[in-house]
């Protein structure tokens, strides 16, 4: 029986890769002029990386780790999210010697343990970014801006910015109190997960997507109530620096994020043409963080982009894969040689060049052309090869040329940079 890919883990074919690497270049590009720097780290992590990071409470720690033990004994989790593994070499590498702030980029594949549906995959991919060293409200506006421009430079507009503040450990274990006290009168109509971890992880009650928790919790304690002034006064900021950069945003105090390491600072971009999985991306402030990792004391806040549900998005709006810029047919097998040359020759100066390999008849090598949508066909016969000159198609136009063999390459040049 032939081998398939595991369930919830897709392969990207050539026709979608294209918009994969369309998403891919323009976050490289906007990224850049925010001067950010890419950074790749392992895609397997001590499994203590990400308890410590994520917390032992959270549904991707509980349930959805990839977590196994190596031959030395060793337990190992396949990276569920890029922040605890970039902060894991920012601390290592002593990146804060180098730069006082730090700004970093990765794009790759993680893995959760989810039961997969649209927009939810077991290996999914994200783009992410995050600013390391910088407490002011600036950044969280700059950082938003960002993602803002690249969701403006991918043509993705069905998009809503909902932001929240979480607080701090100064005035977060006061909210956390109300909740409690709050969640207490109504254990009854909690699901199980819930009553379970209402005492140790209030704040996920809040994300609860079964119909009870949502419904008992409408009236639930505000967080944005219970925050103390320095956070007020951060969030107020915040607002106020996305308004002048004219970036459109919403509250929701009941955003509490799936992670346990946000302070302050978190958002969502959300969409309504998804169903459940409405986040394309996600993120917020993680002061703190770099600390209880051992490192220095510093801020940091980021985020993460789902490209599949990017990809998903697009839809039908598919980046076409390129076409060749010409098409080698040939008659016979010293007309097949000399198509073989040339086609290398096209190739080495950058130049889309295919030709036929199967042997096929002309009139087959002329549909498989027209199949490829070569933008131009050369044919080679006996004739051809004696005189050294030959008939350009362009299949565009259906219009031809007369050219000299020896000038292909620098005429095909030529026309390219000018198309
Ligand atoms: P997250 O909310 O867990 O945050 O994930 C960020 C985004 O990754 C989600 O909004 C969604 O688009 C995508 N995503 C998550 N799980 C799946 C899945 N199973 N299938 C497909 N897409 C998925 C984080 O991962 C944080 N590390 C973000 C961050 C960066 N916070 C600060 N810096």
């Amino acid at each position: 029986m032939a081998i398939n890919a595991i369930k919830g883990m897709n392969d990207i074919l050539p026709g979608d890769v294209e918009t994969w690497q369309f998403l891919e270049a323009k976050a490289r590009q906007v990224f850049s002029a925010y001067g950010f720097a890419e950074i790749r780290t392992p895609v397997v992590e001590k499994t203590e990386l990400f308890c410590r990071s994520i917390g032992e409470t959270t549904d991707i720690v509980e349930k959805e780790m990839y977590t196994f033990s190596d031959k030395s004994d060793n337990s190992l989790t396949l990276r569920p999210e890029g922040t605890a593994p970039v902060m894991r070499a920012f601390i290592q590498n002593r990146l804060h010697n180098l730069d006082p702030v730090n700004k970093l980029y990765y794009m790759g594949p993680m893995f959760r343990y989810e039961r997969p549906q649209k927009g939810r995959y077991r290996q999914f991919h994200q783009i992410g970014a995050e600013i390391i060293g910088v407490e002011s409200p600036l950044i969280d506006a700059q950082l938003l801006a960002m993602l803002h421009h690249y969701f403006c430079e991918i043509g993705i507009d069905a998009v809503q910015l909902q932001i929240n503040s979480l607080g701090c450990p100064e005035c977060r274990p006061d909210y956390r109190q109300a909740l409690i006290d709050f969640l207490e009168l109504r254990l009854g109509s909690l699901c199980a997960d819930c009553q379970r971890r209402y005492q140790s992880n209030p704040l996920r009650v809040l994300d609860c997507k079964a119909t009870g928790c949502q419904e008992s919790t409408v009236d639930a304690p505000s967080v944005l109530d219970h925050l103390c002034g320095s956070c007020e006064d951060h969030f107020a900021r915040v607002k106020k620096h996305l308004a002048a950069l004219d970036i459109p945003f919403s509250v929701n105090a009941r955003m509490v994020r799936g992670l346990d390491y946000y302070v302050r600072t978190t958002f969502e971009l959300v969409t309504n043409q998804l169903g459940s999985q409405n986040a394309v991306a996600a993120g917020g402030r993680y002061d703190g963080l770099v600390e209880s990792l051992d490192g220095p004391a510093l801020s940091g806040i980021g985020f993460a982009i789902g490209v599949e549900r990017l990809v998903l998005m697009k839809g039908e709006e598919k980046v076409p894969a390129p076409r060749p810029d010409i098409f080698l047919a040939s008659m016979g097998s010293e007309a097949a040689e000399k198509a073989f040359v040339l086609m290398s020759q096209l190739q080495r100066a950058g130049i889309r060049a295919e030709m036929d390999y199967l042997g096929k008849s002309l009139k087959a090598q002329m549909r498989r052309a027209n199949k490829l949508s070569a933008r131009y066909a050369l044919i080679l016969g006996e004739q051809e090869l004696e005189t050294g000159v030959a008939e350009l198609k362009d299949m565009d136009q259906s219009s031809q040329q007369q050219i000299e063999l020896g000038e292909l390459v620098m005429l095909m040049r030529g026309l390219c940079s000018s198309s």
